[in-house]
C-alpha cells in the first residue's frame, strides 16, 4: 500500500534529529476545509514557463528579485504567523514530514532514506517557487540551482554570502564563506588537498553516484517505503552528495551559538531547520535536476513503475493558500509541471574512474 498523504488532524510534536523536541510546532496552520475533502492538485493552465538557472551565474537583477521575494515571505511571519505561505511555515513543512510530527501506518513519517525523497522535494520546491513568484507578481520566477556538480558551482553561490540580505543565513558554518571549495563526499572530516584536486575528486564522485552505482531505478531513488514498512536506505545521490552538502553548510553539531545554545547542525544540518536557510531550496534545485540528468543518461535509468511509489501522496498549500493533495505520478516530468533547468555541461560524465 502506498504512503497516503499525512492528515493534519494527526499532526503532533516533532523531534530534532539527535536532539530534544522541537521547541515549537511544525504542524501546518489549520485548514479551511476538512482534510478528507482536500482536492487533488491539477496543474493550472500553463501560460508561463519557468527556467531555473545556475545560482553562480545569475545577474544582479535576478538577485534583487529573489531577495525581494524571500523578504516578503519573511514579512508574512511577522504580520500573519498562520499564513501557510510564510517563510517559517514553509520551512516547517520539511520539519513535519521528516521529524516525526506524523504517524502513518504505525510509524513516524520520514520522507528521507527512501524512494519518496525525490518526489517529495520536487513537489515541495514546486509550490515554494510558485509562492515566491506570487509574492513578487512574477509568474515566470524560478528558483536558482546550486550547480555543485560543475566545478564553477562547487562553492556556496556568492549571492548567498552577502551579510544582511534576506537570503543570507547566520546559522551557517563560517567555513562555507568566501569561496571555499566544497567536498561533495565529506560527512564532516576535512582532507588536506588542493582546490583542483578536490574538484576533480568531486567529479569522479558524481560519475560514481550517477552512473556506476545507479544503473537501475531502486539504486537511484532509494529503498521502497510503503505503509508500515520502511527499510530506510537512501538512493545514491540522496546519500552523496546531498547529505554532505547539508552537513557542510550547517553549523557543527555540538558547537555553541553566540547566545549559548547548543547546535544540532542548524540550519542546513538538521531536518527540522534545513528549510530555514534559503540555500536549502537552491541545493534541492540541483538534487532535483540530477533526477532529470540521471534519466537522460539512458539504459535502465527510468522512473520507477511500482504502483506503491506512483500512488504515494503528500499535501501542500499552493500559492493561493489552498491545500491540495498531490501524487508522485504527477511529478515525473518537470516540463509538464511548467519548469525546466537551464542547461549546464555535465563534465562528470567523462570522469569514469
Ligand atoms: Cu529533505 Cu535535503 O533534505
Amino acid at each position: 500500500t502506498p504512503i497516503p498523504s499525512p492528515d493534519l488532524k494527526t499532526c503532533g510534536r516533532a523531534t530534532i534529529s539527535d536532539g530534544p523536541l522541537v521547541p515549537y510546532t511544525c504542524c501546518p496552520p489549520p485548514m479551511p476545509t476538512n482534510f478528507d475533502t482536500i482536492p487533488y492538485y491539477k496543474f493550472p493552465p500553463m501560460t508561463k514557463f519557468r527556467i531555473r538557472s545556475p545560482a553562480h551565474a545569475v545577474d544582479e537583477e535576478y538577485i534583487a528579485k529573489y531577495n525581494l521575494a524571500i523578504s516578503r515571505m519573511k514579512d508574512l511571519d511577522k504580520t500573519e504567523p498562520l499564513n501557510p505561505l510564510g517563510f517559517k511555515q514553509q520551512a516547517n513543512i520539511h520539519c513535519a514530514y521528516c521529524n516525526g510530527a506524523y504517524i502513518i501506518g504505525g510509524k513516524e513519517l520520514q520522507v528521507h532514506n527512501s524512494w519518496l525523497f525525490f518526489p517529495f522535494h520536487r513537489w515541495y520546491l514546486y509550490f515554494y517557487e510558485r509562492i515566491l513568484g506570487k509574492l513578487i507578481d512574477d509568474p515566470t520566477f524560478a528558483l536558482p540551482y546550486w550547480n555543485w556538480d560543475h566545478p564553477k558551482g562547487m562553492r556556496l553561490p556568492p549571492m548567498f554570502d552577502r551579510e544582511g540580505t534576506s537570503i543570507y543565513d547566520e546559522r551557517r558554518n563560517q567555513q562555507v564563506r568566501n569561496g571555499t571549495v566544497l567536498d561533495l563526499g565529506s560527512f564532516g572530516d576535512e582532507v588536506e588537498t588542493t582546490q583542483l584536486q578536490l574538484m576533480s575528486n568531486n567529479l569522479t564522485l558524481m560519475y560514481r553516484q550517477m552512473v556506476t552505482n545507479a544503473p537501475c531505478p531502486l539504486l537511484f531513488f532509494g529503498a521502497p517505503y510503503v505503509l508500515g514498512n520502511n527499510v530506510e536506505a537512501p538512493g545514491t545521490i540522496e546519500n552523496i552528495p546531498h547529505i554532505p552538502v547539508h552537513i557542510w553548510t550547517g553549523t557543527v553539531r555540538g558547537s555553541t551559538f553566540p547566545n549559548g545554545d547548543t547546535s544540532y547542525g542548524e540550519d542546513m544540518g538538521n531536518f527540522y531547520s534545513a528549510g530555514l536557510d534559503p540555500v536549502f531550496y537552491c541545493h534541492h534545485g540541483n538534487v532535483d535536476r540530477m533526477w532529470n540528468e540521471w534519466k537522460a543518461i539512458g539504459g535502465k535509468r527510468r522512473d520507477l513503475s511500482e504502483k506503491d511509489w506512483l500512488n504515494s501522496e503528500f499535501f501542500f498549500y499552493d500559492e493561493n493558500k489552498k491545500p491540495y493533495r498531490v501524487k508522485v505520478r504527477d511529478c515525473l516530468d518537470t516540463k509538464k509541471m511548467g519548469y525546466d533547468y537551464a542547461p549546464m555541461p555535465t563534465p562528470w560524465r567523462n570522469f569514469k574512474p
